[in-house]
């Protein structure tokens, strides 16, 4: 046969593949798998998996067998939806689609496994890669389910799975293996059936021994637990000591090309039906509770890689359900885990709930609870009573703030913005969740509300500067803008509007002090200011800059004039509006020695739908709200013998 001839003929049985793959698959059932899709009409529509989306532009069209989104412009037809969710060359989302549908293959090449004769481009290559790893990781799983199974070298591991009580439903549908108490029980049968070790010591199946040549098995003496990708590819594993003398507890896979822990959840393909079937997801802190969870029919558990929660892991859940219930052992690593899940969450819009096990009942973790008599009622319990995260996070803020002074305070307070800024928090106009945010958040630490919105709106702003300009650049630099605590604000003001300084009753020296209280260099800047003022002078940004010396205080009296400039866009009545409501605020965090909330007539809310400086709506907070501070504040204040007793009317 000519080379011509030859392609012309595989074209042809390529796109009659292709014809049956497509026509084997039912459009919306594939990508309802991944995402959870609702009728609307004749089509149906869900969250874009391909960019962020915040309200459901993926749309579904059964009779054309097409998706398409309308918010980011993708689409195309199932084959290209596996490839671009997965990552997947065409061969092998043509393969699973295959397999899927149950379709043969022609098989006119070799079925894609190995081998990179169709075409050397780079996406071909990737998709080797990937084949090879998924491969390697399919050779250890039959070999580590064989072992299980074998009289000898199973026992230690069978023996652990009746000693926790796993059923055997369980040790299949999680498709438990062992390894072997062996160096090389993994590498010898690699051996035997001569593959190439590559794709084994990427997975991190088998390792190089140090210095020397040779290979040696990673997973030794271990139950093994292995991770699925969404739709139940093995692409990791977890093995876990059977000798209690073995370290670490839990030895888990390397990152490779086909596992990426922030995205990946255990059990996840187990569980996907029925978080979608529920809209709620079971999200617990290990491969055994998952497992457990599902024993006692908690289907929709699923578990972090021995992480917090990240941000992908958010996204995946996101598309399949609405609301996400962590469920935290409650030790002190549980309540550390929670706190940064729910920072996480300000990064992904997605129903948050906390359950914690401490406090509910003495087991340490699911596993030990559902082992129980009644343990599942328990847990049921728990998981409906699961706390709304923003009061768990605020809670902790509070605490953190209990006791400090006031410049510990407004460091904590910026320091927890910087974090939020970090994980993805975004001033998003208009949008209730953030403003929320911003409000709770103002009414805990006693910091104006807008100086909350300003510090988020420049840290967000440096933020996208860092990612889009050139590192450490010149005008990015120059740019950035100071911290501003209310003390700062305050001078920034006077900076611009020299007058207000005289108005002040307390005086230039109090300024300067409670500015010296915030940072040092504001210090210096409002000593100079007042100096000025003293020298009969005129404390503007001019005369300040004359009086001060060091570059580092001058810089900042411009940055801080610059800000204040932004904030009012230079206009007086806006400068002495904006310096009236931070001494009001300043007045009042001094008057409140806790600083847990301010009083809720604290004067920037104005009523419905009024607007900030920055145009933010400053609704005051919901009744229910003012009142259940007020109650919290009159319990602490009540329960605490060091907390200084103050009248609490209003
Ligand atoms: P746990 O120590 O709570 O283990 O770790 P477990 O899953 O409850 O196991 P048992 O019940 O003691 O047998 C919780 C999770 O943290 C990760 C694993 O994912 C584990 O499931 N982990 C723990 C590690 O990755 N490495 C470790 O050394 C320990
Ligand atoms: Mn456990």
């Amino acid at each position: 046969m000519t080379g011509g001839l030859f392609l012309w003929l595989m074209m042809l049985q390529l796109n009659d593949d292709k014809q049956r793959v497509l026509d084997a698959t039912d459009l919306v059932r594939l990508i309802g798998d991944h995402i959870a899709l609702r009728a609307k009409g004749r089509e149906y529509v869900g969250l874009c998996p391909f960019h962020d989306d915040h309200s459901p532009s993926m749309f579904v069209v059964p009779h054309k067998q097409i998706y398409h989104c309308f918010s980011c412009g993708a689409g195309g037809n199932a084959l290209s939806f596996v490839m671009n969710f997965h990552k997947m060359a065409f061969r092998e989302a043509l393969e699973y689609l295959a397999q899927r549908g149950g379709v043969k293959l022609t098989p006119w090449r070799p079925a894609g496994r190995s081998g990179a004769e169709a075409s050397g481009d780079a996406e071909e290559t990737a998709g080797n890669e990937r084949c090879e790893l998924l491969s390697a990781n399919l050779t250890a799983f039959d070999f580590y389910r064989a072992i299980l199974r074998h009289p000898e070298h199973g026992r230690a591991a069978r023996d652990v799975i009746e000693r926790r009580a796993i059923s055997p439903e369980m040790v299949e549908q999680f498709g438990l293996g062992a390894a072997p108490e062996k160096w090389d029980g993994l590498a010898l049968t690699i051996a035997h059936k001569q593959l190439p070790v590559g794709p084994f010591v990427n997975g991190g199946l088998l390792k190089a021994r140090e210095g020397g040549s040779g290979l040696y098995d990673a997973l030794r003496n271990r139950l093994v637990f292995p991770i699925h990708d969404q739709i139940g590819r093995v692409i990791g594993y977890g093995g876990r000591r059977l000798n209690d003398e073995d370290e670490p507890k839990y030895i888990n896979s390397p990152e490779s090309a086909v596992f990426d822990k922030s995205t990946t959840l255990y059990g996840l393909h187990q569980a996907a039906q029925e978080i979608r079937r529920t809209r709620l997801a079971i999200v617990t802190e290990g491969y055994m509770d998952t497992i457990a969870c599902h024993q006692a029919g908690v289907k929709n558990a699923v578990a972090t890689l021995g992480t917090a929660l990240t941000p992908g892991n958010a996204r995946v859940l996101r598309r399949l359900c609405d609301t996400v219930v962590l469920l935290f052992d409650g030790d002190e690593a549980g309540r550390r885990a929670a706190d940064r899940a729910v920072e996480v969450f300000f990064a992904v819009p997605i129903d948050l709930k906390i359950a914690m096990l401490a406090g509910a009942t003495d087991a340490k973790d699911p596993d030990e609870l559902l082992k129980r008599e009644g343990g599942a009622a328990v847990l049921q319990q728990i998981i409906q009573r699961a706390a709304d995260p923003m009061t768990v996070l605020f809670r902790r803020v509070r605490a953190s703030l209990e006791g400090q002074g006031l410049s510990a305070q407004t460091r904590l307070v910026d320091e927890f913005l910087a974090r939020l800024v970090d994980l993805g928090l975004k001033p998003v106009d208009g949008e209730m969740r953030y403003q929320l945010i911003v409000k709770r958040l103002a009414s805990i630490t006693g910091v104006a509300w807008e100086a909350i919105a300003d510090n988020i709106s420049r840290r967000a702003a440096q933020r996208r500067a860092r990612a889009t300009g050139p590192a450490g650049s010149g005008p990015a630099a120059e740019t950035a803008r100071p911290t501003l605590g209310t003390p700062e604000h305050l001078l920034a003001c006077v900076l611009c509007e020299p007058s207000l300084l005289l108005s002040l009753d307390e005086g230039a020296a109090w300024l300067a002090d409670r500015c010296a209280e915030s940072s040092p260099l504001s210090g210096t800047v409002a000593a100079a200011a007042a100096r000025v003022l003293q020298d009969g002078g005129t404390p503007g940004l001019r005369e300040v800059l004359v009086a001060l010396e060091d570059p580092a205080s001058q810089r900042l009296a411009t940055g801080l004039a610059a800000e204040v400039e932004r904030l009012t866009e230079a206009k007086p009545d806006r400068v002495a509006a904006h310096w009236r409501d931070r001494l009001a605020s300043l007045r009042r965090e001094l008057s409140e020695p806790r600083h847990a909330a301010p009083p809720a007539e604290s004067g920037e809310g104005g009523g419905e739908g009024g607007a900030g400086e920055d145009g933010w709506s400053v609704n005051d907070e919901p009744e229910w709200a003012t009142l259940e501070r007020l109650r919290s504040l009159r319990r602490r204040l009540g329960d605490d013998p060091a907390a200084v007793p103050r009248p609490l009317t209003g």
